[in-house]
């Protein structure tokens, strides 16, 4: 097990460390005027109170304003991390201390860990559920399914301590979930395909004042941050090799041009390569991109992406790294039979031998971004979260008519969300005249 500090319910690193997370969510929070705007309104509406929510969520600055906004909505808040590398241990410490929130969560955690932190944040019997990858639904999921062999042994261990009848109130219990990302929203719709989704789920990541900003501007952005941060590569110059023309594939594709690489894109979907060739980038296969890289960047969401056949194919120096959901993108169980190693050789940076060669493989294969950088910046964090914010209350106001199914919030949210972004940055745009509102709706005008 991970060392572990427990402060009143919650298992966090170092509770000192709170000043300094305060200071730096204080930092974050001024550049989230819109989920400002939110938690000024759910202070004086309260439209959470009573509820107990479970939020599984990357512990960053960002993360603990929304956190703090859901309080001032009246919930009683419980926070585990969605990836073991993510969390920034002082923001945990900051909202244990001073906001009295019941966080779960250790920079580096180990796997037991992470299991048992999911195994806290469901023992909080939730009415709503935040997840960041789904993996608080899909455990209650398996309980739901009684498919107790698909549980992590810490989760597992305690499910079996319950009753039957707890068990079920644990599921029948959750009114609602929201579900921040891609990954999460597949699983989902998975779900809901195959008629097992217990509850209804918003799709945060489906929203356009989420997916258009956070996966593009922000991935792309944090990624290069996170590599560079990590290895200290100079970009300019450099191949580097984009698995995935997505809207994180893109965004980082964006961000590496600009910093002065050669960038290559790899694709299954005709449409994206297309799209991607047409935005000036060389689009091969994998096995050609191996060949002719300096840097790999995976965000597919798929997995194995990068094999060791195309490891092997790499050049000596290589750097490998993922910023896709899931540390599955690279088949790092393949690298370990193949190679030698791992060499640390800088923080992030684990050397591999393989056939005379050196691979690279940055952060385990975890989200680089929030692995070896701080994750998204604040502002455009601002609307993802303003959209989980307006999610809760939507699945509170609205769970009795919603079908168990994954929906998203409604359009006008998503719009009011932009709109204030706008304003929260100065930027005003025009309004139709009346002469344009009736040319738009008319269809008896013509040339
Ligand atoms: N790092 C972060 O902070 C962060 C932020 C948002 C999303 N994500 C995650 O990043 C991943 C991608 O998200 P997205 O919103 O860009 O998804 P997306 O669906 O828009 O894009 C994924 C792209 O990968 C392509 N792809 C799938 N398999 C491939 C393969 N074998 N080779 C090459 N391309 C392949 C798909 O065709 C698609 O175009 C997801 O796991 C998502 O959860 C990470």
């Amino acid at each position: 097990m991970t060392t572990t500090a427990r402060t009143a319910g919650s298992d966090i690193k170092d509770p000192a460390l709170a000043p300094e997370g305060r200071r730096r969510t204080e930092w974050a929070e001024r550049s989230m005027p819109v989920l400002r705007l939110i938690r000024e309104r759910f202070t004086r509406d309260r439209p959470l109170a009573g509820r107990r929510l479970s939020a599984c969520l990357h512990v960053t600055t960002e993360t603990a304003n929304l956190a703090v906004t859901l309080q001032a909505g009246g919930a009683d808040v419980t926070l585990c991390a969605s990836n073991p590398l993510s969390t920034q241990d002082d923001v945990a410490a900051h909202l244990v201390k001073d906001h009295g929130i019941k966080v779960f969560a250790i920079k580096g955690e180990d796997h037991t860990t992470y299991y048992e932190h999911i195994r806290a944040a469901l023992a909080h019997r939730p009415d709503i559920t935040m997840d960041d990858g789904a993996d608080l639904v899909g455990a209650l999921h398996m309980v739901a399914l009684n498919r107790l062999d698909d549980l992590a042994p810490p989760v597992r261990a305690w499910v079996e301590t319950l009753s039957g009848a707890e068990r079920k109130a644990l599921v029948v219990g959750v009114t609602g979930s929201t579900e921040e990302t891609t990954t999460g929203v597949i699983r989902l719709k998975a779900m809901a395909r195959d008629g097992v989704l217990q509850f209804p789920v918003i799709a945060v990541n489906d929203s356009d004042t989420k997916h258009l900003f956070d996966n593009r501007y922000g991935t792309g952005q944090s990624t290069l941050d996170g590599i560079l941060r990590a290895t200290n590569l100079l970009v300019a110059g450099s191949t580097v090799v984009v698995a995935g023309y997505g809207w994180c594939g893109r965004g980082f594709a964006l961000r590496a041009r600009g910093a002065g690489a050669i960038v290559v894109v790899t694709e299954i979907d005709p449409l994206k390569a297309l799209e991607a060739q047409m935005d000036g980038y060389r689009v091969v296969p994998m096995a050609e991109a191996a060949r002719i890289g300096d840097v790999f960047v995976t965000l597919t969401g798929n997995t194995h992406v990068i094999r060791v056949e195309h490891m092997r194919a790499m050049k000596d120096g290589a750097v490998v790294a993922n910023s896709g959901h899931f540390n599955v993108e690279i088949d790092l169980d393949g690298l370990k039979q193949a190679a030698q190693g791992p060499t640390r050789v800088r923080e992030f940076v684990d050397e591999w031998r393989l056939g005379g060669k050196r691979i690279f493989v940055l952060a385990d294969g975890r989200l680089i971004n929030l692995a070896a950088a701080e994750g998204h910046p604040a502002s455009v964090m601002d609307m993802s979260f303003a959209n989980q914010a307006l999610a809760a209350e939507y699945v509170v106001q609205h769970a009795k008519e919603l079908g168990k199914d994954v929906h998203r919030i409604p359009r006008e949210l998503d719009a009011e969300i932009a709109r204030l972004k706008l304003a929260g940055m100065g930027v005003t745009i025009d309004t139709l005249t009346a002469e344009q509102q009736k040319y738009l709706a008319s269809w008896e005008m013509g040339t």
